[in-house]
């Protein structure tokens, strides 16, 4: 099934100037990007964007980290999307996640782990509300 998600290249990502490889190997593997939009993150909307992370013990970091400076959000669209670009991206630490994923070439540490993609169809329609207009 074709279906749109939702990424976010971080803040340590765009400061490396690693947005070129990261968009070329989305292409590569097959998403299309229909949205893309640079924007630094205030502290509200880092907060509302992790809400469901409030309360861990990495979360002020978590803000801190992707308040920063700049990321690009993302739109990509593809067969099974959500759960094709969740594998593509690998788990939280880079150092553990599997080769050839995009944390695996472009993280440094589980908080500074380049991109986030969204872990559902709903989250990702959620997520995206927050950066570009809902598609017609
Ligand atoms: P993301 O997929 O964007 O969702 C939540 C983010 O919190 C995650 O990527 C990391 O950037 C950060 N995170 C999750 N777990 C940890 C952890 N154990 N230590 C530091 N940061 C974390």
């Amino acid at each position: 099934m074709r279906e749109r998600t939702f990424a976010i290249i971080k803040p340590d990502a765009v400061a490396d100037r690693k947005v070129g490889k990261i968009i070329d190997a989305l292409l590569s593997e097959g998403f299309d990007i229909v949205e893309m939009r640079q924007v630094v993150l205030d502290r509200p909307s880092a907060e509302r964007f992790y809400a469901t992370h409030a309360g861990k013990r990495f979360y002020a970091d978590l803000v801190d980290f992707m308040t920063s400076g700049p990321i690009v959000a993302l739109q990509v669209e593809g067969e099974d999307a959500v759960a094709h670009l969740r594998n593509f991206v690998g788990t939280t630490n880079p150092r553990t996640a599997a080769r050839g994923t995009l944390r695996r070439r472009f993280g440094t540490s589980s908080l500074r782990n380049a991109i986030h993609a969204s872990d559902s169809p709903g989250n990702a329609a959620l997520e995206a509300a927050q950066f570009f207009a809902p598609p017609k």
